[in-house]
């Protein structure tokens, strides 16, 4: 099946569930087995059908299975948020003693995780410029269980060369993990690209209406059986109603993708020709450094880009967002609404430069008419120009 086939049929058996369309949320904690011998079959092997409710039911083995084949992966496990799922991938593949090497361009909590709760149990992070394919090469050299990607970089849109750098990792043994939240399932194949844990934030643009949290990775065959039982050790699993709404996001996500990635489009275009704006940082957009790779290994872009202020704009920042009417400021995207984020990335890297001069701004181009974004941008831009001048 074509993806917008699949997302349309996959995750759902009517005729199991009295001929209703979509699968029923079981809200559940116990499980009745009716026998003694049943409760010990399932002891044994608590991922064979339903066990427990920590466990999944049957909805989330649904929305699961969808994940996984729409990412070609083996198995795929919900978790109750995207940094969840960060963490079980990375708590899954590290052991005391070990290092892991992280792009430095991953979203911030990525970062403060391997800093913080990785390096108190004894796993030590370097982190290495995801432009550069031979820094991480120089640095596998010295080993590491790990190397963790983000395509593009969810705050500065870096994009990375992910066959290449997901081959170097593999020959030296590290386990390659990526952020595939941007592009979502249907955007970049992660595993076909060699990665072996692929992890969304299903928050953004699966469930698609910033109404729930959820998480989930994919996984392939090496590392499918550790995601599962590293996140039921944890004890971390996804709420039956999220699951249900990240399900329902796949069935428009496609719709909705192409939606969010014509207006980002159309946006470029305008900031494009405004002269406060020193360049748009938007894979898909064809002056963009990252543009001949998300050509060659994207299926489709998303909604969410960065523009980069002439020095000398701070002034007008505030005036201009403060007074915007369509586009709310607030962290999180992937929802039917736009949103723009004043955001400093200087602070959250180590192995690359970020050049301060330019005030960055993140966008994100939701579903609304492009026409009345334009304007509203358009309103904002006459807000900064006035606050400069002064
Ligand atoms: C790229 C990326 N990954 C992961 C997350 C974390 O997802 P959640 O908010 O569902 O924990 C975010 C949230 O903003 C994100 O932008």
């Amino acid at each position: 099946m074509k993806d917008n086939t699949y997302l349309v049929h996959g995750g759902r058996q009517p005729s199991r569930q009295h001929g209703m369309v979509n699968p029923p949320v079981y809200h559940a904690s116990t499980v009745l087995f009716p026998s003694v011998a049943a409760l010990e079959a399932a002891e044994k092997n608590p991922f064979e059908g339903v066990y427990y409710g920590r466990f999944g039911t049957p909805l989330h083995f649904e929305f699961e299975r969808a994940i996984a084949d729409l990412e070609h992966a083996a198995g795929a496990v919900s978790v109750c948020s995207g940094l969840a799922a960060i963490s079980v991938a990375l708590l899954a593949v590290v052991k005391a003693g070990d290092r892991v090497l992280v792009a430095d361009n991953v979203y911030a909590p990525t970062r403060k995780l391997c800093d913080g709760l990785l390096a108190r149990m004894g796993v030590s992070t370097v982190y290495f410029d995801p432009c550069e394919p031979d820094d991480l090469t120089r640095l596998l050299e010295s080993g590491a269980a790990a190397v963790f990607l983000e395509s593009p970089g969810s705050l500065t849109f870096e994009m990375t060369d992910i066959p290449a750098l997901a081959a170097t990792a593999r020959a030296a043994g590290a386990a390659v993990l990526m952020d595939n939240t941007w592009a979502t399932p249907i955007g970049f194949r992660a595993i076909d690209a060699g990665v072996d844990i692929s992890i969304h934030s299903a928050t953004k643009y699966i469930v698609g209406h910033a109404d729930a949290m959820l998480g989930v990775l994919a996984c392939g065959d090496r590392w499918f059986d550790p995601v599962r039982r590293c996140a039921r050790q944890l004890g971390y699993c996804a709420g039956p109603d999220d699951v249900y709404l990240g399900l329902r996001g796949l069935r428009t996500l496609s719709t909705r993708l192409d939606r969010h990635a014509h207006n980002a489009d159309r946006l470029c275009a305008w900031l494009d020709a405004q002269p406060e704006v020193a360049a748009i940082r938007y894979p898909a957009w064809p002056s963009d450094p990252g543009y001949a790779l998300w050509r060659r290994d994207f299926e489709r872009a998303s909604g969410l880009f960065a523009i980069l202020l002439q020095p000398g704009s701070e002034p007008g920042i505030a005036p201009m967002l403060d007074d915007l009417s369509l586009f709310g400021m607030g962290f999180s995207w992937g929802g039917y609404e736009s949103l723009v984020l004043p955001v400093n990335p200087a602070g959250i890297r180590s192995a690359t430069r970020w050049d301060t001069r330019y005030p960055c701004l993140r966008i994100h181009a939701g579903l609304e008419d492009a026409d009345d974004l334009v304007a509203d941008l358009d309103a904002g831009f006459d807000r900064l120009r006035r606050a400069i001048a002064g």
